[in-house]
């Protein structure tokens, strides 16, 4: 099945110090995990994808960065977006279609799918996310992370899904796609973790809250 991915969403949380805060403590930590069968990536806002680069290349850490999203436009006059061309300087992944962005920024169907296109035209990795619903664009993707949004923390209900219920959309996502990693995505925990992991063809999580302590972050991926 290769390696569990566990993908840091930071969301719209912090400023430098603090993500330099966060990856100095992984760094003095991360002798303490297995990682032969884990790919740790942090997906932090645009603004610290520089940075971040910067520290994992000095002292050579074994995390890749993802971007959050991605522009529906290749680079050019398009004030405010960031392109596939230049998330490609620091990313290998990219997460497109999150829930988030289609209740704030009401994301449509059309959007996701020229990101998806930008993104692959790139050779950057697609983590596409879903919320259960079928869509022609599960064959684009490379991975596909079923988040619910009743089980986002941040929706305000925060209720994790039953791992039945994720087994279900697994497998019926299976049906069509026999090789996409899935992932799942929702107040995932160190308290609930084991569960999820149980589950068959769960090739990892994208982990919000959880994500954002290093310690807890370090307790998840042990
Ligand atoms: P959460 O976020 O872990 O805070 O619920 C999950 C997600 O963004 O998919």
């Amino acid at each position: 099945m290769g390696k569990k991915l566990y993908i840091a969403n930071w969301k719209s949380h912090k400023k430098t110090e603090e993500a330099l805060d966060f990856l100095d403590e992984l760094k003095k930590k991360i002798h303490t995990v297995d990682l032969s069968d884990k790919e740790i990536i942090i997906a932090p806002p645009f603004t610290l994808l520089c940075v971040l680069k910067d520290f994992i290349d000095k002292h050579s850490l074994p995390i890749k960065l993802a971007g959050q999203d991605v522009s529906s436009f290749p680079e050019g006059a398009y004030t405010g977006e960031v392109a596939a061309q230049q998330l490609k300087e620091f990313c290998n992944y990219v997460i497109i279609g999150h829930s988030e962005r289609k209740r704030y920024q009401h994301e449509t169907e059309s959007e996701i799918q020229n990101k998806v296109d930008e993104a692959k035209r790139e050779g950057l990795t697609v983590v596409l996310c879903v919320q259960g619903e079928k869509s022609h664009l599960y064959k684009e993707a490379d991975i596909i992370a079923f988040e619910p949004p009743s089980a986002i923390s941040t929706f305000g209900v925060g209720d994790p899904e039953d791992p039945k219920e994720i087994e279900e959309v697994f497998n019926s996502i299976r049906e069509d796609m026999s090789s996409t990693k899935l992932l799942y995505g929702g107040s995932v925990s160190v308290d609930n973790i084991s569960q999820y992991k149980a589950i068959p063809h769960c090739s990892g999580f994208l982990i919000g809250s959880a994500s954002l302590d290093p310690h807890s972050f370090i307790e998840l991926l042990k």
